[in-house]
């Protein structure tokens, strides 16, 4: 049987990783789908860059596009980042039958609905694991295992970057500027640190998750957001002594006929509550359900190795056939869904008590 032919658009954080996992587990992988897989083509910016993975100079290029279209490629891994060329190379590889593996949450939060639009006409899945909460299946839990509930309530800590730059400014008293360093240089940080700063990352994967459990397509520019980049180490001292610490919070509230309410903003959270044990640059996702009721799900959120095992299961997924499956009974961004009726802070403030 032919190998399955991956086409990986970036080699940087997780791409690398991805690639030292296909090569380094081929015999794994194959006992898993059935079939050998191969890196066959690898698109980068500078393919002269020193890099710790030993590939053939001929197998990559500069040319995103071209390689998500190759007739040679059977499956598409794209993780650039941000939305050009990333958007023109995973609506290339639709249109040309392939299946598409994506981590981008930008992307997905910004162009859902062409995106799965194409992949409905085509015929062809887009899996996304990857994209929100880095290790943690949230997107396989809410798409599959949690399918017949209906949501009234989301509360999340979906940002590593913020979550392990609040939690070293409170327990080892690092400065915020040293805290973001650090998380920059562990790979948890976007390639434009802002986003992840400033609330945009957050509200990216909230209004993924939005789309998951509520049914409801919003784009990012409606939730309103507040980022941690405006927070002085004076207000995480004196969050604790008051007994609460600080987590960047993404909330969503079903107020059935009054709309549905999303916020982004950092929240005081009460100390030995599940939601502030979660630290570092760990991510949680609380849901109440129903008829599930609460559930709470928690890993590490940000990183090369967490990231890039969600990318591979979805590899496995879409090669067996089975993200495809998913893909159709999510129906996900469907064409023609009316807006939703979001409630503005003020529409709910008094009926917005907060108990995570
Ligand atoms: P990264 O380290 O910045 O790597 C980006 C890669 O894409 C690099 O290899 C870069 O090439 C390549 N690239 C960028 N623009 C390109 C272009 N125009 N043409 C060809 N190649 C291009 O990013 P990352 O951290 O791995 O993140 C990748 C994606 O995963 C993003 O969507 C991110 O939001 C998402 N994600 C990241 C994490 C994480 O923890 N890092 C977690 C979950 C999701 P060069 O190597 O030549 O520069
Ligand atoms: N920059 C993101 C974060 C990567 O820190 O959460 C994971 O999506």
């Amino acid at each position: 049987m032919q190998p399955v032919a991956i086409g990986l658009l970036g080699l940087g954080t997780v791409g690398a990783e991805v690639a030292r996992l296909v090569m380094d587990r081929e015999g794994a992988f194959a006992r898993r789908v059935g079939r050998w897989v191969v890196l066959r083509k690898v698109a980068v910016r500078d393919p002269h860059k020193g890099r710790s993975l030993d590939l053939p100079i001929d197998r990559l290029s500069t040319d995103p596009v071209e390689v998500a279209g190759a007739p040679e490629v059977d499956v598409v891994v794209e993780l650039m980042g941000g939305i050009e060329p990333a958007r023109t190379a995973v609506l290339a590889a639709l249109r040309a039958g392939k299946d598409v593996v994506t981590a981008n949450k930008a992307l997905l939060a910004e162009h859902g609905a062409e995106i799965f639009d194409a992949a409905r006409r085509s015929g062809r899945a887009v899996a996304f694991e990857g994209a929100v909460g880095g290790g943690i299946p949230i997107i396989q839990s809410l798409g599959v295992g949690l399918a017949g509930n209906r949501f009234r309530f989301l509360a999340a800590i979906l940002n590593g970057t913020c979550n392990f730059i609040l939690s070293n400014m409170t327990r080892s008293g690092l400065s915020y500027d040293e805290a973001l360093r650090q998380a920059q240089s562990l790979g948890y940080a976007e390639a434009d640190p802002a986003l992840d700063v400033d609330g945009t990352d957050t509200a990216h994967k909230l209004a993924i998750l939005v789309q998951l459990a509520f049914g409801a397509s919003v784009t990012t520019a409606l939730i309103p957001r507040q980022g941690i980049d405006t927070l002085q180490s004076a207000d995480i001292q004196y969050a604790a002594e008051l007994g609460y610490t600080v987590k960047l919070l993404a909330v969503a509230r079903d107020h059935g006929e009054a709309g549905l309410e999303l916020r982004v903003a950092p929240r005081l959270v009460r100390r030995g509550s599940p939601l502030a044990e979660v630290t570092g640059p760990d991510n949680a996702i609380r849901t109440v359900g129903e008829p599930v009721g609460a559930t709470l799900i928690s890993g590490q959120g940000a990183g090369a190795g967490p990231t890039a095992s969600a990318v591979i299961g979805d590899l496995i997924d879409v090669i067996v056939g089975r993200a495809a499956l998913t893909a159709r009974s999510l129906d996900l961004w469907p064409g023609g869904a009316p807006e939703p009726r979001l409630c503005s802070p003020r529409d709910v403030r008094r009926r917005s008590y907060l108990r995570f």
